[in-house]
């Protein structure tokens, strides 16, 4: 068992299921946002709390922070209502028994707001609109900063929600041509100066890089066949079906930028500001650093001829060891 703790409960109050996994707490408590997302099972709801906590360890480790992994997922039945007010205070009892070990942030389908709900239960919640407030706009710099890295003029982000909007508005206002897609159609209005694809045709967008800002899992054997971009890198978590995949695109050509490397925005300026202290200007050049990060990444990749997701994965375990 690699994760250290993981509490699943019927939330008295809401009938909801309430996952949080707590993959890790060697370098300091865990963090990780809360998902509320509709799964077929709540068995499903498990499988991504576990993969997400994982890669927040990763996360957090690459992007030095003295913090661990952690998720919580609340697995909504499909097309059934729910009692907001009642499961976010579920999900802040289960944090507070927790006792610190882990903190939550907004995450898919959670925002600054819900977690002035959960708030009411537990002091361990980030993000609340009377503290460091919204953190897409931080997930959306750390992007910038990797996409500035990789270079290239045309784009097609995958995705827009809260970051994924916020990414395309950017690379369109410095003037760079991009393709957007969001399985929601009446989002194809939002950018009128970018090109609109469907989402089934999107990865055969001729791009330099794929911005992929949607759900996870969408580097398959058969999508990576499919690419016609020289780079993948945007703030979707768990973008790789399998990290042998990482491979694949390696194989190719493309360059992969891992995803926790990339999507590291929200939480640094989070716990910059929240527990550090720092001024929104300072904790927004923290955020920065994400480029340096993944140069150093893709340049080790390359000088010993491995992927960057191995790459990354060495920088992490070197916190863990203390030889980096
Ligand atoms: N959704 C954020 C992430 O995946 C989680 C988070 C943001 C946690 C901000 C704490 C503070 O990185």
């Amino acid at each position: 068992m690699e994760h250290e703790r993981i509490v699943i409960r019927r939330g008295p109050r809401s009938g909801r299921p309430i996952i949080v996994a707590v993959h890790s707490t060697a370098l300091g408590p865990a963090l990780g946002g809360c998902r509320l997302k509709e799964y077929d099972t709540w068995e499903h709801g498990l499988a991504d709390a576990l993969r997400l906590s994982a890669a927040m360890t990763a996360k957090c480790a690459v992007a030095g922070l003295d913090h661990g992994g952690g998720k919580t997922v609340v697995a909504l039945p499909r097309g059934a209502g729910f009692n907001r007010t009642a499961v976010l205070h579920d999900v802040g009892d289960v944090i507070e028994e927790l006792g610190g070990a882990y903190a939550t942030g907004p995450d898919v389908g959670t925002g600054p707001d819900d977690m002035a709900v959960i708030g009411a239960r537990t002091r361990h919640v980030f993000c609340r609109p009377d503290a460091s407030g919204d953190s897409s706009p931080a997930t959306a710099t750390g992007v910038m900063a990797a996409l500035r890295v990789l270079g290239g003029d045309r784009f097609a982000v995958i995705g827009l929600g809260h970051v994924g909007a916020d990414v395309a508005g950017r690379l369109l206002a410095a003037g760079h041509r991009v393709l957007v897609t969001d399985v929601d159609e009446r989002k194809r209005h939002l950018f009128p100066a970018a090109g609109w694809v469907a989402p089934g045709e999107i990865l055969d967008a001729e791009v330099d890089v794929l911005v992929p800002a949607a759900l996870g899992g969408l580097l398959t054997p058969a999508a990576v066949a499919r690419l016609r971009c020289r780079a993948v890198a945007g703030p979707a978590n768990n973008q790789l079906d399998a990290p042998s995949t990482a491979d694949l695109l390696h194989a190719r050509g493309i360059v992969w930028a891992p995803d926790h490397v990339v999507s590291a925005g929200g939480v640094v300026y989070a716990t910059e500001v929240e527990l550090h202290g720092a001024t929104p200007d300072a904790a927004t050049a923290r955020v920065e650093k994400i480029g340096e990060t993944l140069r150093s990444i893709l340049n080790r990749a390359a000088a010993e001829g491995t992927t960057p997701l191995r790459a990354a994965e060495n920088l992490a375990r070197s916190r863990f060891t203390g030889s980096g």
